[in-house]
């Protein structure tokens, strides 16, 4: 990928010798000191657990300002997204780097939907799974699995299986997840309907049963394809960084995204919104929410705020806004003003962002605050909450995965570390020892 290198340069000094380290300059957002060479040069390393100070790649996908809160996807806003484009075009951007003409999109839309089928021995899958095993170690399992179904676009050197791969991941994640929920409640799975949108059939294959007439709401269809573009990419972020890792090594990209489901699965990422819901049942009624409160403040103590704060967005989450509009549409539509843990979730909203120790810290509710509890009101299980995150965020991952395949400059993943343990020691054969 090509960078274009700034005139500023960066001078690195020990007390023995010097670099002249080039700066790179982004379309948007800081430049980026390159400090590759420091080893070699310096014998040196950088020092950044959490990689909070370093880019790890170019990319020209998503591009993030926390301080101003705002999210663009390929140059879009995500709020121009979230209310002119349905989750599949979205993923056409992402994927593609243009938003699709009518004809491409409906191209697209029609391969897209026939991929939704699993081979039918994946249904053997499911079997193996206790009843109550979580849908996400389901996905996991399960996804990673597709590469011992799906050999024709393991090439990954070849576009064309670079892309078959990527769009069979999108279609298939979607009813691997709904087929999950089914199997843990007992239910025979719903095939998916290749007729239907995206986000129609998801409802359709979570909540029809055989013998019963479901009819997708569109109210309610729209509000999952909205949470599903608010979630499809994010940048550099955890799960994502793992999806780039692991494919760094040249694994396979169901692997790659088994991974990516993994990482996102702990409840500082997707998990969020799944402990922002047992959070609020933990606080029980609005009484509880001073005493609450004081122990998320609380430094000594580990509780905090699920859903409020965010490592880049130091302002509002573009998205919790837009999610925020979505969940009260969504619960007028379903007539659950009266919904005690919504009440409840609306009124910790209301205490917290007008708290000093959240304003202080530019803690504001996040995309995971509203999620949750639209999908709540949708009637999707709590831990079927962060299933729906990584069937969304496939579309960032197979993007971000197809990206650095194609990008020359990028190599496999092998960070350096500071050795703090002990010195070379002499062995001691076990019966010498104290
Ligand atoms: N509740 C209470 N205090 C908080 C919270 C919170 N949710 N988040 C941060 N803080 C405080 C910290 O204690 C710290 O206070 P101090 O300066 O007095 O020490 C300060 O705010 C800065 O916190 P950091 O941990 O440095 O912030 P970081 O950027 O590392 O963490 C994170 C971001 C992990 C998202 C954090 O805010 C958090 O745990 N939030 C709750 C979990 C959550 O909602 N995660 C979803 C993220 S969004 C996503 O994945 C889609």
């Amino acid at each position: 990928m090509n960078h274009n290198t700034n005139k500023n340069t960066v001078t690195i000094e020990t007390n023995s010798s010097s670099m002249q380290a080039p700066s790179f300059q982004g379309t948007m957002g800081p430049d980026v000191i390159d400090l590759r060479s420091m080893p070699q040069n310096l014998g040196l390393y950088s020092f950044d657990p959490g990689l909070i100070g370093t880019a790890t790649c170019s990319s020209k996908i998503t591009f993030i300002d926390g301080e101003k809160g705002i999210l663009l996807h390929r140059g879009y806003p995500i709020e121009e997204l979230a209310t002119h484009a349905n989750f599949t075009e979205t993923a056409y951007l992402l994927l593609y780097g243009e938003l699709p003409t009518l004809e491409q999109y409906h191209v697209f839309k029609k391969d897209m939907n026939t991929h939704r089928l699993l081979n039918e021995q994946i249904r053997n899958f499911f079997n193996g799974f206790r009843r109550d095993a979580h849908p996400m170690a389901i996905l996991c399992g399960t996804v990673s699995a597709l590469s011992a179904f799906y050999h024709d676009g393991l090439n990954i050197s070849q576009p064309e299986d670079r892309d078959l791969s990527a769009r069979r991941l999108i279609a298939k994640t979607a009813t691997i997840a709904a087929w999950a929920y089914k199997y843990s409640i007992g239910e025979p799975f719903i095939y998916p309907d290749e007729e239907m949108s995206f986000s129609e059939n998801f409802l359709h294959m979570l909540f029809a049963r055989p013998g019963n007439h479901y009819k997708v709401n569109p109210v309610l269809a729209r509000a999952i394809d909205r949470i599903l573009v608010l979630h499809a990419d994010h940048e550099q972020n955890a799960s994502t960084t793992t999806v780039r890792l692991v494919g760094s090594t040249g694994s396979n990209p169901y692997a790659c995204i088994s991974a990516g489901i993994a990482a996102l699965w702990g409840p500082a990422h997707g998990g969020a919104n799944e402990a922002a819901l047992n959070m609020l049942k933990s606080i029980g009624t609005r009484d509880g929410i001073p005493a609450f409160l004081e122990k998320a403040k609380d430094r000594n103590s580990t509780v905090r705020l699920m859903g409020f704060g965010h490592r880049v967005y130091k302002n509002f989450d573009p998205r919790a806004k837009i999610l925020q509009e979505t969940c009260r549409e969504v619960i007028a539509e379903l007539g659950l003003e009266r919904d005690p843990l919504l009440d409840l979730a609306m009124e910790l909203e209301k205490v917290a962002t007008h708290d000093e120790y959240f304003i202080k810290r530019g803690l504001y509710p996040n995309v995971d605050f509203y999620s949750g509890l639209i999908l709540k009101a949708l009637g999707i299980p709590e831990n079927m909450f962060t299933v729906l995150f990584a069937v969304a965020r496939t579309v960032g991952w197979v993007s971000q995965w197809k990206e650095m395949i194609e990008d020359p400059t990028a190599r496999i993943v092998r960070p350096r570390q500071l050795y703090i343990g002990s010195n070379r020691r002499k062995f001691t054969p076990i019966h010498e020892r104290g």
